[in-house]
């Protein structure tokens, strides 16, 4: 049973900026909840209740939304408004969360290897809480990756199709087919221009890790845009050992850029918020 689960929060979000001048990109709401706790309900979905960030300046208020709000629910406490809580008191009772600091951004693998001490020496998950992973009425993405990993033992990968013109904005992997949605990773490159492209899929931000990524990222040099990047280091795994990569069931809003954003908002008012909300 995988029971942690990393949450790289260090990044500044400047594609969202003013709004992230002073505030997590994380905490920005999808209608009324902060993208962070979405990420975080799917991880507990999946059993992993020890949540572990990995933050840097400015993140001041995701440590506080994981933690009782004592003036505020005092002065809300026998009013209809209480029921607004119970969610996220109940996320608070069942989870665990740690922090670490990342204190220079030096990419997305270096921000997981600052997670090591939190982490320990076993399997865990990783969410980028800008990606948004819906499964409506279905099991989480993590949970997903959660039942392959028992399967297959090694580092998991989501990924999906993505048109052409936009592949060079991901890491995308090729490899061989195990079935219809398992693919034995070979290849994979971060951010690619379009014509050197193995594939059309993209990694996305759900990621089960094998302990040993951190010595293998202690050992990648910095890559693309001079960042130690996660997608080189697991090529290196991919290659001694085994990477699986998974088109999961479900939908992903890339909630890191607006127009995903926004998308992501619309939907979860039409699908997820109910009028008795109001
Ligand atoms: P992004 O590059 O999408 O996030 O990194 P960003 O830098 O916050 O956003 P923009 O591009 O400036 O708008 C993907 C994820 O990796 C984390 C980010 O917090 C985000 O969740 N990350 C990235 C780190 O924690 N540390 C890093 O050094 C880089």
């Amino acid at each position: 049973m995988i029971k942690k689960c990393l949450f790289p929060v260090a990044g500044y979000g400047t594609r969202f900026l003013p709004a992230t001048k002073a505030m997590p990109k994380e905490m920005l709401p999808i209608v009324n909840k902060p993208l962070v706790q979405y990420g975080v309900e799917e991880a507990v979905e999946a059993g992993m209740d020890e949540i572990c960030f990995v933050t840097g300046r400015g993140k001041q208020a995701l440590e506080d939304h994981f933690d009782i709000s004592y003036e505020l629910e005092h002065q809300i406490a026998g009013t209809g408004k209480e029921e607004l809580l119970t969610h996220i008191r109940d996320l608070i009772e069942r989870a665990t969360f740690s922090y670490t600091r990342q204190n220079a951004m030096k990419g997305l693998g270096h921000a997981i290897l600052m997670g090591r001490r939190l982490v320990g020496d076993a399997p865990f998950g990783v969410v980028l809480a800008d990606d948004l992973c819906l499964n409506e009425g279905g099991e989480g993405v993590l949970a997903q990756m959660a039942r392959l990993y028992r399967q297959f033992r090694c580092s998991i990968v989501a990924v999906m199709e993505v048109p052409k013109e936009r592949i060079s904005s991901y890491g995308v992997i090729a490899g061989e087919a195990v079935s219809d949605n398992i693919i034995r990773v070979t290849s994979m490159v971060e951010k690619p221009p379009a014509e050197e492209a193995p594939s059309n899929l993209a990694v996305i931000g759900r990621y089960i890790l094998t302990p040993d990524i951190f010595d293998i990222i202690e050992q990648t040099p910095p890559g693309k845009n001079g960042e130690v990047q996660i997608t080189d280091a697991l090529l290196t795994q991919a290659r001694e050992s085994c990477v699986m990569a998974y088109r999961f069931e479900g939908r992903r809003f890339d909630c890191g850029s607006v127009p995903g954003f926004v998308e992501a908002t619309n939907y979860c008012f039409e699908h997820l918020y109910s009028a008795s909300e109001d």
